[in-house]
């Protein structure tokens, strides 16, 4: 059933002009300007798209965009769903499978989070090395996952280990600083709790969010190679914690997107 659904979305984007992209980027909160270098853009708004999940986040734009960044065809989603909106595991994950029906070959996931390793500060960005999913459910989750994969999917490298190697060595290069460490996903949209940072924290997360991990689930399932970043743009200390200011996350994750679209268009020339 979904496999017809996905077959008429990437129809409607041939169509359009979305012809073999090479990468798939997934642009998080405050970290939509990358789609301003892509050379002669198509776009597609995901309410046009069939069978795409109806966008409705206020902070997203809320589309597809198709074209040439650093020389290589990409495919870009600029505002991602969110289980918090209301969505399920299914929907958040349908654009993934869509830009690998287009036949991405790589995907690469920005997204805005919380430090609770307090070594980093706001402001800093930070490799993702691993994952813990917070989230109570699993995208894979499904009765006819099977014709799209192995359902027992592997987790053991969630992300690539070349593509990290590449973007270490880019930060240093541009005097960027790039922290590494340990997501771990929660659904939200409320924030933590003084006791759940430190439960967080005690079980070796470095940094918390409300996305990202059902992508990277479904995107392993796809045996599709990933890397992902994220900004952190607060800091979650148990000890002293301040009410949060989402005004505050915003902002300083659109400050600290230049370096992130420097990041992941010398990552696309490289590869
Ligand atoms: N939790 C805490 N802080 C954050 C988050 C989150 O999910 N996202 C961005 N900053």
């Amino acid at each position: 059933m979904m496999k017809e659904e996905l077959l008429e979305s990437v129809a409607y984007l041939k169509n359009k002009g979305f012809d073999n992209p090479e990468i798939g980027i997934v642009l998080g909160t405050g970290l939509g300007k990358l789609v301003d270098s892509i050379e002669d853009p198509i776009d597609a708004h995901y309410n046009h798209i069939p069978f795409f999940p109806l966008a409705t986040v206020e902070f997203h734009t809320g589309k597809l965009v198709y074209g040439t960044i650093s020389g290589k065809k990409v495919v870009v989603m600029q505002g991602r769903f969110h289980l918090y909106e209301g969505y399920d595991f299914l929907d958040i994950t349908y654009p993934i499978r869509v830009m690998h029906m287009l036949g991405i070959t790589k995907l690469f996931i920005s997204n805005a989070a919380g430090a609770v390793n307090l070594d980093f500060k706001k402001g800093d960005m930070m490799l993702i090395e691993d994952h813990i999913n917070l989230q109570g459910g699993s995208p894979l989750a499904f009765k006819g996952v099977s014709e799209f994969g192995e359902r027992f999917a592997d987790m053991s490298e969630p992300y690539d280990v070349d593509m990290r190697k590449k973007l270490i060595d880019i930060a240093k290069e541009n005097d960027i600083s790039l922290k590494q460490g340990v997501y771990a996903s929660v659904v939200g949209p409320q924030l933590e709790t003084r006791a759940e940072y430190r439960m967080i924290k005690l079980i070796g997360a470095d940094a918390v969010g409300m996305s990202t991990v059902p992508e990277v689930i479904v995107a392993n399932h796809l045996s599709l190679p990933i890397v992902a970043v994220s900004v952190l743009t607060d800091e979650c200390d148990p000890d002293n914690l301040k009410p949060v200011d989402i005004n505050e996350i915003i902002s300083i994750a659109e400050k600290t997107e230049p370096k992130m679209v420097k990041l992941f268009k010398e990552l696309i020339k490289q590869l």
